[in-house]
């Protein structure tokens, strides 16, 4: 059964079942929505935007911006009306996903997260909190970027990566002194299994290679070659990783912790795995909600 308010705004008719749309979302014509679904208050959706089964999307969230040229940066964004997001993702409070980009299955966007158009990013992926993720970047499968990393424009990133907290990738070598071209401003290229320690710089254009290690606070301004462990300023090889602890935790997989064994352990994954009565409990809370903030606007209460 799905389910709407008189407060929510939805003009597309391309909805599956059991959907909940909570007071004060907007969703625009043209946007398909899959089966079992929660779409949380406040959340805009642009036409165009395709979400999967079993996605909830937290309050606040937009989904459609436009990027925008402006005189500050030469380049002109290219980018389709199109977005995608895969089955059972989450994506959370007032982040913003730009038009053409495109999710796989079980991803998690974090609060606060903002990706930019042309940005591609693969199955069961950790984009956490305040994660800026910039124009026509790449991200493999089941890679983590922790809190207030910021993803460069131009940027590849691989499978199984570890990006810590406040890493700051570059692609500008002359700082915006030049004129945008895109042939010279480059991000880095991150192998696959490559972990990242926190607060690291990486500098434009250079390669790590696959199952690297970069030590917390590093300055990567060389290429790493495959293996090896690197730290300092600038960073210097200081061991190969097969004498580091820990082995190769990259084996480990976070969402075989889900007791359900799909999707997150929380969201609709398990709200609507508990029936349609756990459901309606939550399209009466949101409901009532409203109203009490209607009134509270209105003077009413
Ligand atoms: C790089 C790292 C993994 C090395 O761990 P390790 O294999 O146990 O290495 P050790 O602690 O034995 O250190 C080896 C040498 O490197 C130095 N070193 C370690 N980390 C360093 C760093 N971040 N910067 C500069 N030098 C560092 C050590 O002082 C030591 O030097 P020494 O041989 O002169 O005594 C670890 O120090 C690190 O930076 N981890 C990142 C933590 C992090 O950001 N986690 C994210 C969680 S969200």
């Amino acid at each position: 059964m799905t389910s709407t308010t008189p407060l929510s705004y939805v003009e597309t008719t391309q909805v599956g079942e059991n959907v909940i749309f909570s007071p004060f979302c907007v969703i625009k014509s043209e946007v398909t929505i899959g089966n079992h679904v929660i779409i949380h208050p406040q959340v805009v959706i642009e036409s165009g935007v395709i979400i999967g089964d079993y996605v909830e999307i937290f309050p606040g969230a937009y989904l459609g911006k436009e990027p925008k040229g402006a005189g500050a940066i030469a380049r002109q964004p290219e980018f389709n009306k199109k977005i995608v997001i895969g089955d059972y993702c989450s994506i959370g409070p007032h982040s913003t996903i730009y038009y053409d980009v495109m999710i796989g299955h079980h991803t998690l966007i974090g609060d606060n997260a903002s990706i930019r158009e042309k940005v591609r990013i693969g199955e069961y992926c950790i984009i956490s909190r305040g994660v800026t993720i910039n124009y026509n970047t790449r991200v493999g499968n089941r890679t983590k970027i922790m809190d207030l990393s910021h993803i460069t424009g131009n940027c590849e990133i691989g499978d199984d990566v570890f990006i810590s907290v406040l890493v700051a990738t570059t692609n500008d070598r002359a700082i915006g002194r030049l004129e945008y071209d895109e042939n010279r401003v480059q991000g880095p290229v991150i192998g696959n299994k490559v972990s990242i320690g926190a607060h690291a710089n990486i500098l434009p254009n250079v390669t790590i290679g696959e199952g690297a290690i970069v030590a917390a606070s590093s300055v990567v301004s060389k290429d790493v070659a495959a293996g090896k462990m690197v730290a300092g300023s600038p960073a210097r090889v200081i061991k190969d990783i097969s004498t580091m602890r820990g082995g190769n935790y990259m084996n480990w997989r976070w969402w075989k912790r889900n007791p359900l064994e799909k999707g997150h352990a929380s969201g609709p994954t398990l709200i609507f795995s508990q029936g349609p009565e756990l459901a309606k409990t939550v399209t009466f809370v949101t409901t009532h909600l409203s109203k009490m903030m209607l009134s509270l606007e209105t003077g009413l209460l």
